[in-house]
C-alpha cells in the first residue's frame, strides 16, 4: 500500500499504469487522458458535465482508444452508472483519476462567507470526489483488481489562504479521504493517492 502525497505535475504520475483501463474527469484532465495513452492505457473513459468538450477531447485523442460519458459526480447515480458501464464495456477498471473540482465564484473570506457557494463547492469537490472513489473501489474490489485511485486535492489544502476559504477546505476534505481510503483499501491491493498542484490558469478559476 502507498500512502502518498504528490507535490507534482501531472505528467510525472503515470508510471506503472501501462496497457490499464481507467476512468476520468478535464482541462488538467485532458492533458492526462493524452499521458495515460501515451503511456500504453488501452481505453480511457472521459467525464464531464460539459459534453462538447468531453466530445471533442474524446475525438482529438482517438475513439479506438478513448470514449466520453456524461456524469454529473454530485449525482451519486450517475457515478455509479458511469463506473459500471465502464465495467460492463472493458471488463474492468483499473484506475480511477477522480480530477473534477471547481473554486467558489466569491472571495470566499470568513467574515462574508456565501454559505450557498460553500455547498456548491463542496457538493463538487468534497461529496463528488467521494463518490467516485466509493464506487471505483467497489468495482475494484468486486472484480478483485489491484487497482489505483487518483484524486485531484490542491496545494490550497494544506495551507491557510486569504481566500477562496471554502475551497482549501475542500481539498483538505480531498486529502483526508485519500488518506483514509489507502489505510481501507490497502487489503485489497488498492492504491489510493493525490496530487496536490498548484496554481495554474485553466478554466477552473472562472466557474
Ligand atoms: N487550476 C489550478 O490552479 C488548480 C490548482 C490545484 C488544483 N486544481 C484542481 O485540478 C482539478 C482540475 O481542474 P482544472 O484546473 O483542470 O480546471 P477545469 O475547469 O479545466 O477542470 C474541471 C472540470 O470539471 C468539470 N466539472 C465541473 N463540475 C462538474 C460536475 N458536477 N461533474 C463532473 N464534472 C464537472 C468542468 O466542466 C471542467 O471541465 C480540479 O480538481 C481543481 O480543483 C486546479
Amino acid at each position: 500500500m502507498i500512502k502518498q502525497e504528490y507535490y507534482i505535475h501531472p505528467q510525472q504520475f503515470n508510471h506503472e499504469q501501462n496497457r490499464r483501463k481507467g476512468s476520468y474527469s478535464h482541462r488538467r484532465g485532458k492533458v492526462t487522458t493524452r499521458l495515460f495513452v501515451k503511456h500504453g492505457a488501452r481505453a480511457v473513459v472521459i467525464t464531464d458535465v460539459q459534453d462538447d468538450l468531453g466530445k471533442n477531447v474524446a475525438i482529438s485523442i482517438g475513439s479506438n482508444v478513448c470514449t466520453y460519458i456524461h456524469c454529473d459526480i454530485r449525482d451519486e447515480a450517475q457515478v455509479k452508472s458511469l463506473v459500471d458501464s465502464t465495467v460492463e464495456i472493458y471488463g474492468q477498471l483499473d484506475i480511477m483519476f477522480s480530477n473534477t473540482g471547481i473554486m467558489s465564484k466569491s472571495e470566499q473570506k470568513v467574515l462574508d462567507f456565501d454559505m450557498d457557494e460553500y455547498d456548491r463547492v463542496f457538493a463538487i469537490n468534497v461529496r463528488g470526489t467521494a463518490a467516485c472513489v466509493k464506487h471505483a473501489a467497489r468495482a475494484m474490489v468486486e472484480g478483485q483488481v489491484k487497482g489505483n485511485i487518483i484524486c485531484t486535492a490542491s496545494v490550497l489544502g494544506r495551507i491557510g489562504v486569504l481566500e477562496s476559504t471554502d475551497y482549501g477546505m475542500s481539498k483538505h476534505a480531498v486529502i483526508t479521504l485519500m488518506k483514509s481510503a489507502s489505510k481501507q483499501l490497502g487489503q485489497y491491493g488498492i492504491r489510493v493517492n493525490c496530487v496536490s498542484p498548484f496554481v495554474v490558469a485553466t478554466p477552473c478559476w472562472n466557474m
